[in-house]
């Protein structure tokens, strides 16, 4: 299949959060599996072209926007270690500043950056000479190339075909926009913007509704949260679109990109591991406390508990805070956080940090190498959130032998199993209720657990022997995108 991914983030070349984990680990497997994918996404500032190897090419966009005409450039190269094709649209205005969507908000003209790289998508399409089997958008970033392809290039032979799937993230992030702007960049004008129009919702352009309405297929990132979304709780206020798209609308669980992401081959971390030589990864949790400033005074061996996170409410800060702070006092676990966000909770890690300095390790800020090394070298992973379209991080832990402690919300609760001492199944610790008094239930099980040295080991073993590989999801994907299509070959 000719597959084109439109993504705002794709890593490992520009990345705020597991968005792009998924728009990288997709194409790769693709293309190991014989598909021809191919993945666009802007060339922003911050992605370093040379250390890449992309290359500017002659190609230039000609990208309508309502009544004027825009021009792009186009870079052209590859993921590492790979040959699946990978394209920058280049915009000086538009593309060339710090951050992704804002810096350290959101940039006033977002909703113009979006309409613009999604228009542009298919222009690159039609500039590259390629035939899409399927058009695969990523968020509400990439929402309008749906509307597109159903609208202005529907006629075109190259097109004609081509069938949309779209896929959502997380619903908390809709792209709700001033309709006087949207209509107009879009070129659909305020014509087609009434109460109940598929551009519309709650009197504002929604790009999430519009991305599930002109889909052919929708999949989102777990099949406990395509059912929590039908539900008022979870859809942010679009359970109403999603159960009118509702037999259209499938649940894929994310996976993980095993050559990234792997203790036995992970170039990251200082001491490698498996789960045939557990000793190593108390090692590595010695090296990394060590490169943290703490020595054999320390209490090296208590259990570290860790969190690799953005700072949002949706993370389920706010529960934990409640007992985070006498729960570190009590010296029965370290804790360590790299996280960036909001400033609220920001301030009160640092707090934490002046009060424990040996016990709480913080680290505010965004660093590929050092999450590695953190999910690597910890004991648990902490993961409350308040809901969880899917999580990559609980995953990565499974591999590392770093048991996950998690609410049973979307993904997580699709990941993680209750372990059961006296069944010695189950791969982490999982509490129900958005409750601070079941977090530190969850704690005191996951501690408990530590002090035993059989099942410490049996939930290790557990966790790393789950598989949860990206090959699966991609396999799903091709599956949806073959019923997509079904529609043209009747
Ligand atoms: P979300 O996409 O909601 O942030 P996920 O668990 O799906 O949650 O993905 C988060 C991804 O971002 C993981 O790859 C995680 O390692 C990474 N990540 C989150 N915060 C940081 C940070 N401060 N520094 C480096 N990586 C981070
Ligand atoms: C979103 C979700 C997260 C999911 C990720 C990748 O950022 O918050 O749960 O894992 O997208 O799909």
């Amino acid at each position: 299949m000719n597959i084109v991914t439109a993504a705002f983030e794709v890593s490992p070349f520009a990345k705020t959060g597991g968005l792009a984990d998924v728009t990288q680990a997709l194409p790769l497997e693709w293309t190991k599996q014989g598909h021809n994918a191919i993945t666009i996404l802007p060339k922003h500032r911050g992605i370093n072209v040379d250390e890449f190897g992309f290359k500017k090419t002659f190609l230039t966009l000609n990208v309508p926007m309502g009544f004027s005409t825009e021009f792009a450039g186009v870079w052209e190269g590859k993921f590492p270690n790979s040959d699946s094709k990978v394209y920058l649209i280049e915009h000086e205005a538009y593309f060339n500043r710090d951050g992704i969507y804002g810096n350290p908000d959101s940039y006033f003209d977002n909703d113009r950056r979006f309409i613009f790289f999604s228009r542009a998508i298919f222009e690159t399409i039609k500039a590259l000479e390629i035939t899409p089997d399927i058009i695969s958008a990523h968020d509400y970033h990439t929402a309008y190339t749906m509307a597109f392809l159903r609208s202005y290039y529907k006629h075109e032979e190259r097109f004609s075909k081509t069938a949309g799937v779209f896929t959502i993230h997380n619903l908390a992030y809709q792209g709700k926009y001033d309709p006087w702007r949207v209509m107009d960049f879009s070129g659909f004008g305020m014509k087609e913007f009434y109460p109940g129009s598929w551009f519309e919702k709650d009197g504002v352009v929604n790009c999430m509704k519009t991305g599930i309405m002109f889909a052919d297929k929708i999949t989102t990132v777990s099949p406990n949260y395509a059912q929590e979304i039908r539900q008022p709780y979870y859809s942010e206020g679009l359970h109403g679109v999603l159960n009118q798209r509702g037999g259209d609308l499938i649940g894929i669980l994310n996976g993980v990109f095993y050559d990234e992401w792997n203790p036995k081959t992970d170039e990251k971390i200082n001491i490698k591991f498996s789960s045939d030589n557990l000793d190593q990864k108390r090692a590595n949790k010695f090296s990394f406390l060590g490169s943290q400033g703490l020595t054999n005074n320390d209490d090296l061996d208590l259990p570290l508990v860790c969190m690799v996170t953005r700072l949002t409410e949706q993370k389920g800060i706010d529960i934990i805070r409640e007992r985070l702070d006498n729960l570190i006092g009590d010296k029965k676990f370290r804790f360590a956080i790299l996280g960036s966000g909001q400033q609220n909770y920001v301030e009160y890690f640092n707090y934490l940090k002046w009060k424990y300095p040996r016990n709480a390790i913080v680290n505010i800020g965004y660093d590929e190498w050092y999450a590695h090394n953190l999910i690597a070298a910890s004991d648990f992973l902490l993961i409350p959130s308040r809901f969880e379209p899917c999580g990559l991080t609980q995953m990565y832990g499974l591999k590392y032998g770093t048991i996950p402690i998690v609410r049973s919300t979307g993904g997580l609760a699709d990941t993680v199993d209750e372990y059961i001492p006296e069944k010695k199944v189950g791969t982490g610790f999982v509490f129900n209720n958005y409750s601070a008094d079941d977090f530190e239930f969850a704690m005191s099980r996951a501690l408990d657990t530590y002090y035993s040295a059989e099942h410490l080991n049996q939930i290790r073993l557990n966790a790393m022997a789950q598989d949860n590989s990206s090959v699966k999801q991609a396999i799903e994907y091709i599956k949806v995108f073959g019923w997509a299509l079904e529609k043209f070959n009747k």
